[in-house]
């Protein structure tokens, strides 16, 4: 069996790969251009992927031979998932791995967004802390004790309302139905109404791109502040930029953005009330090296016909 593997991957577990199937890698640090993939999909069972590498209908038309499409993500909004499964080929992903890790990185996001903490130590580094303390000085805001809203309760948005519960925060949520939680579901308006933070843990898909527009954000309390690791794309970027300048909200930290990478030239970082990283979710050495595991193993099982450890449904 040969199968491509777009990206080296930590820990040990494209060699555990190696050891079973036959392995062409694509080892450099950018994503391999598309003519590539299609090149060397061609004679493969199997592909393993990361999230910038779009699989769609041309790609998997271009792979008579594949069998799996496994995703090192959770997300699977860059895979054709429907067509796939019409030529018959499992799709894989590593949900569950990663929760813990990108619930840790949500919480760092609100309160470094809402404690300024970029904005401090950029001010240090720069030689511009000339006032010693001062009452009044890089005032932010409260995280304890305020509402916090999940724009999707699933794994992830849960993970978040629990660490919540630390902070005494009061959870809201909307989700496409109410689950049987104990934090309370809310309908979307009253989400973006109600939250001091409003933290999106919905997938992309066609029902949620650009779920957060004009409208949404207009609702928001002008002290409020909105969070987003899951996919740029759910938020309307140019009406986030308008509501950030105009004081709609008061904030936002952002891991994830429509078109990745954002040079410096993007709208977003000339803003101060914006926290940025660059799509780190799940970036931790321990977390990456599960996922590895993951969709390895993914794609070993379901190339030996088994079921793998997370197919997408
Ligand atoms: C990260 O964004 C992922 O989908 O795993």
């Amino acid at each position: 069996m040969k199968v491509l593997v777009t990206r080296q991957l930590p820990g040990k577990w494209l060699d555990y790969l190696s050891s079973y199937v036959s392995v062409e890698l694509w080892d450099k640090e950018y994503p391999p251009p598309r003519d590539w993939i299609i090149e060397h999909v061609k004679d493969k069972d199997g592909i393993l992927v990361t999230l910038t590498e779009r699989v769609d209908k041309e790609v998997i038309d271009s792979a008579p031979r594949l069998k799996v499409i496994s995703t090192y993500s959770v997300g699977y909004d860059h895979i054709d998932v429907q067509y796939a499964k019409k030529r018959g080929i499992i799709v894989t992903y590593t949900p569950e791995v990663l929760t813990d890790a990108t619930a840790d990185l949500i919480f760092g996001l609100i309160i470094a967004v809402a404690r300024r903490i970029v904005e401090g130590d950029k001010l240090i580094r720069e030689g511009k802390w000339n006032t010693s303390w001062h009452p009044m000085f890089m005032l932010g805001t409260e995280v304890h004790g305020k509402v916090l809203g999940i724009l999707g309760m699933g794994r992830i948005g849960m993970a978040v309302a629990k660490r919540a519960k630390g902070f005494d925060m009061k959870v809201i949520y909307n989700s496409r139905r109410p689950h049987n939680v104990e934090w309370q579901f809310v309908d979307l308006d009253t989400l973006f109404r109600e939250s001091d933070y409003l933290v999106i843990a919905v997938d992309l898909n066609p029902s949620t791109y650009h779920l957060v527009n004009e409208d949404k954000l207009r609702l928001m309390k002008r002290s409020s502040f909105l969070i987003n690791a899951s996919r740029g794309a759910v938020v309307d970027e140019k009406a986030l930029v308008k509501a950030l300048k105009e004081g709609w909200i008061r904030g936002a930290a952002l891991d994830v953005f429509e078109r990745e990478p954002i040079g410096a030239d993007n709208e977003l970082v000339k803003l101060d009330n914006v926290v940025l990283t660059p799509h780190l979710g799940s970036a931790t050495w321990e977390t990456r090296e599960k996922m590895a595991e993951v969709a390895v193993k993914n794609m070993l099982f379901a190339l030996r016909g088994e079921r793998p450890i997370y197919e997408v449904p």
